[in-house]
């Protein structure tokens, strides 16, 4: 089973990752009113890894853990894990900016992400444990829910795709985005 998971995975993401319909509906429809908030867009403001920001990591983030909970074949709470998702890096700063960032942001920035997502929007339980736990192992507490385990995977695979380009999500991206400019 891990073997063929893997081997699926890798297929796919040969080239790149493809951008399925069903996912993008998803990741729009549950994520509508974080997506057109005024404080998610701002993340398009702050850089995340490499040259892409939080905005793009996020929404990225949301639709590969959509994919992975498809791939483990996981039934999840796919609202949650949208919305979970979206505003699992809603710190709102430039962390490579010290003067601005949080102390530690490593290890701080779930905290003040969950602190600013609870201002903004009404959390549920599943939110706030995948943003509060979203860096596990490298930070604990561990994740209580599945789709807490999940984001810890999507995460690092967009990660990895923007740090060292081991494989394209540009396609995703691009449908994500033109989608949200649509909704705005
Ligand atoms: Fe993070
Ligand atoms: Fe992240």
């Amino acid at each position: 089973m891990a073997h063929h998971l893997l081997l699926h995975y890798k297929e796919e993401s040969f080239y790149y990752i493809k951008a399925r319909e069903s996912l993008l509906e998803q990741v729009t429809t549950y994520g509508a009113e974080i997506l057109c908030s005024a404080g998610f867009q701002s993340e398009r403001n702050f850089m995340q890894h490499g040259i892409t920001n939080c905005y793009t990591h996020s929404i990225c983030v949301a639709y590969v853990a959509l994919r992975w909970a498809q791939l483990l074949n996981a039934k999840v709470d796919v609202p949650s894990l949208v919305r979970g998702c979206l505003l699992h890096d809603y710190f709102l700063y430039d962390w490579h900016d010290k003067e601005k960032a949080a102390n530690h942001h490593t290890i701080n920035h779930p905290k003040v992400a969950l602190a600013n997502a609870e201002r903004d929007f009404k959390l549920n339980d599943i939110e706030r444990d995948i943003i509060r736990k979203h860096m596990f192992p490298l930070c604990f507490p561990f994740p209580k829910y599945k789709e807490s385990w999940i984001i810890t995977l999507a995460d690092k695979t967009c990660a990895a795709s923007e740090i060292w380009h081991l494989w394209s999500l540009e396609n995703v991206i691009a449908a994500l985005d033109r989608r949200i400019q649509a909704m705005l």
